[in-house]
Parts: C-alpha cells; sequence; structure tokens
C-alpha cells in the first residue's frame, strides 16, 4: 500500500519511503521518480507529513516517532481487521486505529486517508474516481491532508468530522472487502453520488 501510494503522492510530493531496512527502502524508491528511502526515524524526521501504512498489530512502533513527528500531520492508513469464517470483521482493540496513532503521537497533527482504497486501484497510473473520506480534530488538519489527496488525480477529499469518527471510516473497509468477496464485483472503494438542490 505504501508503496503505490509513494508512485501517485511522488507526482505533487517529494516522498520518502520508510522502512526498518532503508536498503530495502532505497531498492522500493529506485523505481518512483524523485524519492529516496531512509530508515523510519530518519524519513519521519526529514518528513511534513508521514502516512502510517503499517499493519495494525504494529502500531505500537509510532510510539518511537513520537519526537520526529512533533507538530507534524500524521495520516492513518491502518485498519483493524480480523477475518473469520471467511467474513472480514473490524476489530480495533479499543476506539479505532486512528484514535490509537493519536494516543501515541501526542505531538501530532492526526487524520485519517486512503483507509479503503485496495493496493489494487493503486496500481492503475490514473485512478478511477473516487472519495477519500478524512477525520480529523480540526479544519485545518483537514485541508492539510486534503491537499496531499487533492495531488492524486481523481480522488476527492471529504471531511468526516472530529478522529472520534475514524471508527466508522476504518469499518467501510471491511464493508467493501466482504461486498466485493461475496458478490464477486472485483474490488470496490468509495464514491458518493450527488443530488443538486
Ligand atoms: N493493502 C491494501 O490494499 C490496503 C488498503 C488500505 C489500507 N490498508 C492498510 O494499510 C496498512 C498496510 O497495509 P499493507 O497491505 O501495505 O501491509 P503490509 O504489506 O503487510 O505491511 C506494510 C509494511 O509495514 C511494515 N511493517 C511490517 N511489520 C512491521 C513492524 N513490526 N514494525 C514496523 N513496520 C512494519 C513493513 O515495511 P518494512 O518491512 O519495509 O519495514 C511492510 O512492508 C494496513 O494497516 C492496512 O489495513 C491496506
Amino acid at each position: 500500500m505504501g508503496r503505490g501510494l509513494a508512485r501517485h503522492l511522488s507526482k505533487k510530493n517529494e516522498v520518502i519511503i520508510g522502512s526498518r531496512e532503508p536498503a530495502k527502502a532505497r531498492e522500493v524508491a529506485k523505481d518512483i521518480a524523485g524519492a529516496t528511502g531512509e530508515d523510519y526515524a530518519t524519513a519521519c524526521g526529514l518528513a511534513e507529513a508521514a502516512l502510517f501504512a503499517i499493519p495494525y498489530s504494529n502500531i505500537g512502533v509510532a510510539a518511537g516517532l513520537a519526537k520526529e513527528l512533533s507538530g507534524k500531520l500524521a495520516i492513518s492508513l491502518i485498519n483493524p481487521l480480523r477475518l473469520q469464517d471467511g467474513i472480514f470483521h473490524y476489530a480495533p482493540t479499543k476506539g479505532s486505529a486512528a484514535e490509537e496513532l493519536a494516543g501515541l503521537l501526542t505531538e501530532s497533527r492526526v487524520a485519517t486517508a486512503f483507509n479503503h482504497v485496495s493496493h489494487l486501484f493503486l496500481k492503475e497510473e490514473r485512478v478511477v474516481p473516487m472519495d477519500i473520506l478524512i477525520a480529523a480534530d480540526s479544519r485545518e488538519i483537514y485541508r492539510e491532508a486534503a491537499k496531499l489527496v487533492e495531488g492524486v488525480e481523481n480522488m476527492r477529499p471529504l471531511y468526516v468530522g472530529p478522529l472520534s469518527q475514524a471508527g466508522v471510516v476504518e469499518a467501510i473497509t471491511p464493508l467493501v472487502l466482504n461486498l466485493a468477496k461475496l458478490n464477486g464485483t472485483g474490488s470496490l472503494t468509495t464514491r458518493f453520488v450527488t443530488r443538486k438542490g
């Protein structure tokens, strides 16, 4: 997921790939114009904003990056999921992953984004039109995250309200995964329709 987003975001931003293994990050970065690779702490120290594309089970790694990310935007893509009897369930330990991340990065500005964009959509050069739901505790944080989203053609940011709504956003992921699986639709993501007036 991180690799796919890095490719799209690199069109309008300078991207640093973070990894536990900097050599691996540099290898991934070779395929992305202008990108570089670093260990997590260096990447977070250099960056203006960090996207957390790591498994929920490893969310605790954020605690060690709190200093590097102090005063910066931190975006959570993290979905707490459990697969049981062939069905995906929303399974946070408490609250939501984004709120948990905010609890670890107390000096950062935390938002959700990209939670239900399957990495498969990102393989396309131009993604299909989709809505990216952003929960954040202020309009200012939302605008910062929305600016990144708007840098990807066909992605429309929508504000869902404060981080207390992050669970609603994250829970859409098991919904779209189950819908795709049970109905054989291929990958699904969010796109809201509008009735004018
Ligand atoms: N896959 C999707 O389509 C998709 C879509 C939307 C949201 N998401 C969410 O995005 C997150 C990443 O999903 P993914 O499918 O990309 O997962 P993934 O490939 O399993 O893991 C992503 C990266 O997390 C890092 N990582 C793994 N274990 C770690 C640990 N113990 N500590 C620190 N970093 C660790 C690894 O990077 P290094 O080995 O380089 O350190 C790994 O390449 C998940 O929370 C998922 O819910 C996924």
